[in-house]
């Protein structure tokens, strides 16, 4: 059983009537042992943070700031305070369990409804914000907006909608013959068909645009290193993207494709799984992003067989993971700029925190990895103004988390209090769940 009390919304129902009343008492103070400040890398001692309806107008020292007597008080003595986590690759309307051939069987409107249960599973484990990074015919599109319209709880999303790629490359569907004729929404062939695509995305409401630069692990028949777009469809797509205000993800796994994404001005490369020493120097010279989905393999190699993840797939992610790993430690010595970008979606939702683990195994300090997956991403879609952080100005999207967590960054895995956008959508700490 659940006790629900003044901030601890849990559920569709008690989130619209929360909502209703958040105005009429639109002042909380969190209190807490720490504060995780990730735009300047510090941690703070018995903070104190006030939010007004949804943005933070005041954050200090215990004893330092004045408590406004009609606001309502959040103790969080025990733990600390962060801000609410970013995945910038994720695909919310796909279920972990169901991969290559099951695929087949399920629709866009199905593909929504499981879009609804994963936004909910996502925003439960701390992210309050995600990069949708491909979905079927706009599905991603309706999720984001009906979570924007507070009928569906879930993160705030950026979507990209259907991902854009060459016939038969990684954004096809490559699973039936020829007579079926199958193709996938996002296929173009030529720089002017990959303009056409960004304009139709960004009609039907795509906030970012994603495109894939080379083969992938879970497509049939392609060549997970081979670069697939042409250097003149890249700069095409890009272009256009950028001219429209938009930022462009790219998935890319192979050394010639990544480079020449970054050549073609992309923001940010999904996967890049084999990188040299010369494509990590031109990642660094061009500021380009890496979204380095390194936790995925386990899952892939563990449990994708039961899950119809096809042998070729499983074959080459064999190849795959090791190879990502090391170019994640190499990436990151050089400097290059990191965000966290899961791929959950392939695996459970829910369980994206797992990632931050293995991104301290493999280099980063806990502090690094908490920026890569706050202000970072922030930054890269241009929101840093308004999220990443817990600073003045900002919207309250704010974790309560162990005060471990600098010593233990699998804390992250468990997350006991959540607000988002100014509203507690979790909170195991005040309250008692059985
Ligand atoms: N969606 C990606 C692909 O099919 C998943 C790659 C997963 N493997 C990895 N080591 N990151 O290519």
């Amino acid at each position: 059983m659940i006790k629900i009390t003044k901030h601890l919304i849990i559920g569709l129902s008690s989130f619209c009537l929360f909502h209703s009343f958040a105005f009429a008492d639109s002042i909380k103070v969190l209190k807490a042992d720490k504060l995780i400040s990730v735009s300047d890398g510090k941690v703070y001692q018995k903070p104190v943070v006030i939010v007004t309806d949804n943005v933070i107008t005041q954050v200090g020292q215990q004893g330092d700031i004045s408590i406004p007597t009609d606001a309502t008080v959040i103790d969080l003595s025990g733990h600390t305070l962060m801000p609410g986590l970013m995945d910038m690759h994720v695909h919310l309307t796909s279920d972990a369990n169901i991969h290559g051939y099951k695929r087949l069987q399920r629709d866009t409107s199905r593909a929504a409804i499981t879009g609804v249960v994963k936004a909910k599973r996502t925003l439960m484990a701390g992210f309050t914000t995600v990069r949708n990074v491909g979905a079927p015919n706009y599905a991603d599109v309706a999720l984001r907006n009906a979570i924007n319209d507070g009928d569906v709880l879930g993160p705030r999303m950026f979507v990209s909608g259907p991902s854009i790629g060459v016939t038969g490359g990684h954004c096809d569907n490559n699973l039936l013959p020829f007579e079926y004729a199958v193709t996938s929404e996002g296929v173009a062939d030529g720089p002017w068909a990959m303009k056409a695509k960004v304009r139709q995305n960004i009609k039907y409401g795509a906030d970012v645009i994603k495109f894939c630069a080379t083969g992938g692990v879970l497509s049939k028949g392609t060549k997970v290193g081979a670069q697939q777009l042409t250097f003149e469809e890249m700069k095409a797509l890009i272009d256009e993207a950028h001219l429209r205000g938009l930022t462009v993800a790219a998935h890319a796994h192979g050394t010639e494709g990544i480079k020449t994404a970054i050549q073609a001005g992309v923001d940010s490369v999904e996967h890049g799984s084999f990188l040299d020493e010369e494509t990590i120097a031109l990642a660094v010279k061009h500021g380009t992003y890496l979204s380095m989905d390194i936790y995925v393999t386990e899952y892939i190699l563990g449990e994708g067989e039961k899950a119809g993840i096809l042998e070729e797939s499983l074959a080459k992610e064999r190849t795959v993971g090791k190879r990502q790993r090391e170019s994640f430690t190499n990436a990151l010595k050089a400097g290059v700029k990191m965000v966290f970008g899961s791929d959950a979606g392939v695996y459970p939702h829910g369980d994206n925190g797992k990632q931050f683990a293995r991104m301290v195994q493999f280099g980063m300090t806990p502090m690094q990895a908490i920026q890569s997956a706050t202000i970072a991403p922030a930054t890269l879609i241009k929101k840093e103004t308004t999220l990443g952080s817990i600073d003045v100005g900002k919207v309250a999207d704010i974790l309560a988390v162990s005060n471990d967590v600098l010593n233990d960054i699998s804390v992250l895995e468990n997350i006991p209090f959540v607000m988002k956008d100014g509203i507690v959508v979790k909170d195991y700490i005040e309250n008692t769940v059985e």
